[in-house]
């Protein structure tokens, strides 16, 4: 197909997202067993709805707020940073940004040159593949350890370091695979990041989400990291916040204002609504966040046991967060395509998921399931699909 003279390189050369063509095929199967969407499917907690409705209702949201965002709600999120992420952060050291993911574009678009390669360990979320192309850098793709649970290939990163390298973009707990980055790997990215005067964007999406007794670890924590990370973070995940499209960011005093030259042409600043919902949440009470931990492991574990029924024609890591896992197709017609793969599942089975080639090239082969589901679709999809693989 021709290419529309209209449209910018960059644009052109993003292919299309391969989620979005799942979900709107699965739109067309009656009675479908989702599990493709990395998305909270309980609603908000009503003291964070109430909050929102208040604030419209006492006139206080028809206005933009300052582009990093209201004070109470920096100062609420900087208390938070210190007591949960050990980072030791001022309120002017914070951006409220649009969902995580605007906070992410906008740390790329200050950091990273035309022709800078950003290094993403991958299997990973497509999107920051998608931003590093948007700022005109160069994505270079160094694969995990699946053997090892998707674990981070430190010596293959460290090889990857070139004389253009900027930046190092990763998210623990990882989608798709739902691998936590333990602290000691992080420690040594961290060595490698100073040593070759590299930035770390982080992905902390779904900081909350570790199971197992693991505890989430923050490279911004680290004292001798502070000139280097710009650590991303989201309400969209932890309280079931999807749709207001609330996050936020920190970095050191000095970068936080050209971040801001890039965070206010995309946004001017993040929906002042959503804001105040986004100040009830993070002050009130946390039991919700508990609650959604609680289930999401349950649901791991569920997940995970009814895979091992399926062990001939799936082999999977166990994840140790999130609420997504990334099983390897055996099936070799399947190992080739997983695009294919997922929509016979979706056509013959029922079930829908999303195709392991979405997440970067080492995900074919693989297919990404989500179980931040109701117990009962868990049961639904697995039900289906062992009869469809006759075990
Ligand atoms: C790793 C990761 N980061 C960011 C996002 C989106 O976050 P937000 O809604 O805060 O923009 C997602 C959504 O699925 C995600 O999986």
């Amino acid at each position: 197909m021709s290419r529309d003279g209209r449209v910018s390189d960059r644009v052109a050369r993003i292919g299309k997202s391969a989620i979005h063509e799942m979900t709107r095929l699965s739109r067309q199967v009656e009675d479908v067993a989702f599990l493709s969407w990395a998305k909270p499917t309980s609603d908000t907690p009503e003291f964070i709805r109430e909050a929102a409705v208040r604030a419209i209702r006492e006139g206080r949201v028809g206005g933009y707020s300052a582009p990093a965002g209201l004070p109470e709600l920096r100062q609420a999120i900087a208390a938070k940073l210190g007591r949960d992420n050990g980072i030791a952060a001022d309120p002017s050291e914070i951006i409220v940004t649009v969902g995580a993911i605007e906070g992410i574009s906008a740390a790329v678009m200050a950091l990273v040159d035309p022709g800078d390669e950003v290094i993403l360990p991958v299997p990973t979320y497509s999107t920051h593949i998608r931003q590093v192309e948007l700022a005109s850098g160069r994505p270079v793709l160094v694969p995990t350890m699946e053997e090892e649970g998707f674990r981070l290939d430190l010596e293959a990163l460290r090889r990857a370091v070139t004389p253009r390298t900027k930046a190092i973009l990763y998210c623990s707990p990882a989608n798709p695979t739902g691998t936590v980055f333990p602290e000691e790997d992080l420690r040594e990215l961290a060595r490698i990041a100073l040593e070759h005067d590299l930035a770390v964007i982080t992905d902390e999406a779904y900081e909350y989400f570790v199971f197992d007794g693991r505890k989430h670890f923050s490279i911004g924590s680290l004292p001798e990291m502070r000139r280097h990370v710009v650590s991303c973070f989201t309400f969209t995940k932890t309280y079931a916040m999807t749709g207001y499209r609330i996050g936020y960011l920190h970095a050191d005093a000095e970068l936080i204002p050209q971040i801001s030259k890039a965070h206010i042409p995309f946004a001017i600043c993040a929906p002042v609504v959503s804001q105040y919902a986004a100040l009830a949440a993070i002050t009130g009470p946390q039991d919700c966040v508990d609650g959604y931990r609680a289930h999401y492991e349950k649901m791991r574990n569920l997940m995970c046991e009814r895979l091992d029924r399926l062990s001939s024609s799936f082999a999977y890591s166990r994840p140790g967060g999130s609420y997504l896992m990334f099983p390897r197709i055996l099936d070799p017609e399947g190992a080739r395509d997983s695009f294919a793969f997922c929509r016979k599942l979706l056509t013959e089975a029922k079930v829908s998921s999303t195709p392991g080639v979405a997440f970067g090239p080492p995900g074919e082969g693989h297919l990404r399931l989500s179980f931040c589901v109701p117990e009962e679709t868990i049961h639904k999809a697995f039900d289906r699909l062992e009869a469809y693989f006759g075990t």
